[in-house]
């Protein structure tokens, strides 16, 4: 068979709108699911026993079900309660939430790495929990937990994906839409597939120049 991708050139921008799309999806919920993330992470390991039990229960309710039901409940279930969310916001808000659970464990795992030597020393020079926390244990936690973040990141700009079966012209659904016009099935999704390889590329390379600036500080 022959490849002939002059056929979708013309379709390019559409595949680059989408990919934009793709990009602000992504990166509203890479911010938003870190944000959550990390309080959930924090709650996860409060000496509280309530807190963690909240913690631990949103996590294993998030990374138990797919996020596809995550957005289906979000777009398609909340207007029941009268709730109705452009299909952006609710993309955004269910990608966030389900980055959430997965930020929240790595957190967990990153703070519950740093030698307890550390909290002991702290708290005895007189830190606070939330002292000890934010200035002792959280800039070593959070090397410990970059490599893990990176892979989240680019797990979730590949998990939008999902985001066109919200109809949401992200880069699958301008791929499907191209699809449809020229036939082009196979130039089509290699061209959407080399997008998606782009970004993801560019996210890991930008991820471990931070990495290897925090390990040099
Ligand atoms: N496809 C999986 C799901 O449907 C992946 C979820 C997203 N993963 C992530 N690390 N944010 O549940």
């Amino acid at each position: 068979m022959d490849l002939d991708f002059s056929i979708i050139t013309p379709y390019i921008p559409m595949i680059l709108t989408g990919a934009w799309f793709t990009v602000k999806a992504s990166l509203c919920s890479v911010i938003i699911g870190s944000f959550f993330g990390l309080i959930v992470g924090a709650l996860r390991v409060l000496p509280f026993a309530p807190a963690r039990a909240l913690a631990a229960t949103y996590i294993y309710v998030i990374r138990g079900t797919p996020l596809l039901i995550q957005l289906f409940l979000i777009y398609f279930g909340l207007p029941s309660l009268g709730i109705n969310l452009p299909a952006f916001t609710a993309g955004v808000i269910g990608l966030s939430i389900n980055s959430s659970g997965y930020v929240g464990e790595i957190v967990r795992g990153g703070i519950e790495a740093v030698p307890k030597g550390q909290w002991e020393a702290s708290r005895i020079l007189g830190l606070s929990y939330l002292q000890s926390m934010c200035k002792i244990i959280l800039p070593q936690a959070i090397r410990n937990m970059l490599p893990a973040i990176g892979n989240e990141f680019v797990t979730l700009i590949k998990e939008s994906s999902l985001l066109s079966t919200l109809a949401i012209t992200e880069l699958t659904m301008a791929g499907q839409q191209v699809r449809s016009v020229t036939y082009a099935s196979f130039e089509t999704f290699i061209a959407v597939g080399v997008v998606y390889l782009c970004l993801t590329s560019f996210t890991s390379l930008a991820l471990q120049l931070i990495e290897s600036r925090w390990q040099t500080n």
